[in-house]
């Protein structure tokens, strides 16, 4: 018998409840486990906030998007916050065996510097992004490839009917993979993404092309993570970092929209989908993928494999160790970019 802690952190994900759902209940049918939701992320096991998560509280929250515990970029080791120190405190008072923190690079690289120092956990992968090393997909990314391609869609008819070049700046810190995606799926004209710096002289050339071919509309996606190579253009991205140190990034199409019309004389509009990307209810896929993980991590926490983050390799869950899944990010495979190159004509 085993008390678990759970929490979430980090930016919301569409999943995070399937994930919850999934520990609680297939704890509960393997043993007489008791289960501990702490609020708002690192805040709540900071502040020692927390609720019982049981059968009940837990039920119907399968297809619901956000996070029923509240999640934070609290981080525990940042501006004297207690570290290890104030984490073990509560997890003591509160009789926490081992805790669940389902998060992406920030969380668990907390996680993983508490099981450095002595702290029982198991981790749990979530970003939209996509970009967590050691799992081949985290849930919430397909669902936001959907709403994307979705956005592309619905571009692409009023693009068509204005002679328009459509911007679209989607989330992707470090990783063009949701850009990627949904541009192979909607059949974007130009992708520009964080692992390929891009030059703005190429990009409107491209468009140039393809206008001069007879194309009267093109959409180009942009991850907020990409920059222009270096000295070819000014950009004013956003200065206010969070307590991981991040900036807050987004303006990138903004700027594209009006160097496009400026350079090339077409009409052009943004539209930055922003956090639409990572609200409302999961896609069946992250359903599956959140509740396997939710799952796997339960048996991990009560067979005490602590110190490791469940993992999709293929398509069987497994677990991997935190300091491999966060030895370094998890870019952008070229070959799908090649891929989506074929069609940009
Ligand atoms: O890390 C996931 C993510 O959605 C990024 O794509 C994005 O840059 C960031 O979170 C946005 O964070 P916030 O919700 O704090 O604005």
């Amino acid at each position: 018998m085993a008390r678990i802690g759970l929490l979430t952190g980090g930016g919301d994900c569409p999943g995070l409840n399937a994930v919850i759902r999934a520990v609680v209940r297939s704890g509960l049918a393997a043993g007489e486990h008791s289960f501990l939701g702490f609020r708002y992320g690192w805040a709540g096991v900071l502040e020692n906030e927390a609720d019982e998560l049981t059968l009940g509280s837990t039920a119907g929250i399968l297809p619901r998007g956000g996070t029923i515990l509240g999640t934070s970029r609290t981080n525990p080791y940042a501006g004297g916050a207690g570290g290890s120190a104030a984490v073990r405190a509560t997890l003591e008072e509160r009789a926490v065996d081992v805790l669940i923190p389902i998060g992406g690079e920030d969380t668990l690289g907390v996680a993983l510097r508490l099981h450095r120092e002595g702290v029982p956990v198991v981790g749990v992968p979530k970003t939209i992004d996509n970009d967590l090393g050691g799992t081949d997909v985290t849930f919430g990314f397909q669902t936001a490839v959907q709403i994307v391609t979705d956005a592309i869609d619905r571009l692409h008819t009023t693009a068509e009917s204005h002679n328009r070049v459509m911007v679209l700046e989607v989330m992707g810190r470090h990783a063009g993979w949701i850009a990627t995606h949904a541009g192979i799926a909607g059949g974007a004209d130009a992708i520009l993404v964080p692992e390929r710096p891009f030059d703005i002289d190429e990009v409107v050339a491209h468009l140039a092309r393809r206008h001069a071919r007879g194309r009267s509309f093109s959409i180009v996606v942009v991850a907020e993570g990409a920059t222009p190579r270096e000295g070819t253009l000014q950009t004013r991205l956003g200065t206010a970092t969070d307590a991981f140190g991040h900036a807050r990034l987004g303006g990138i199409g903004v700027t594209l929209e009006g160097e496009i019309e400026r350079r090339t004389g077409y009409e052009t509009r943004v539209t930055i989908l922003g956090h639409v990307q990572r609200g409302g209810t999961p896609v069946a896929f992250d359903r599956v993928l959140a509740t396997r993980f939710g799952v796997a991590a339960m048996s991990a926490a009560a067979a005490g494999r602590f110190g490791t983050m469940v993992a999709l390799h293929g398509t069987e869950i497994v677990e991997v160790s935190l300091e491999e899944a966060l030895r370094e990010p998890k870019l952008l495979d070229p070959s799908l970019y090649a891929t989506a190159e074929l069609f940009f004509g």
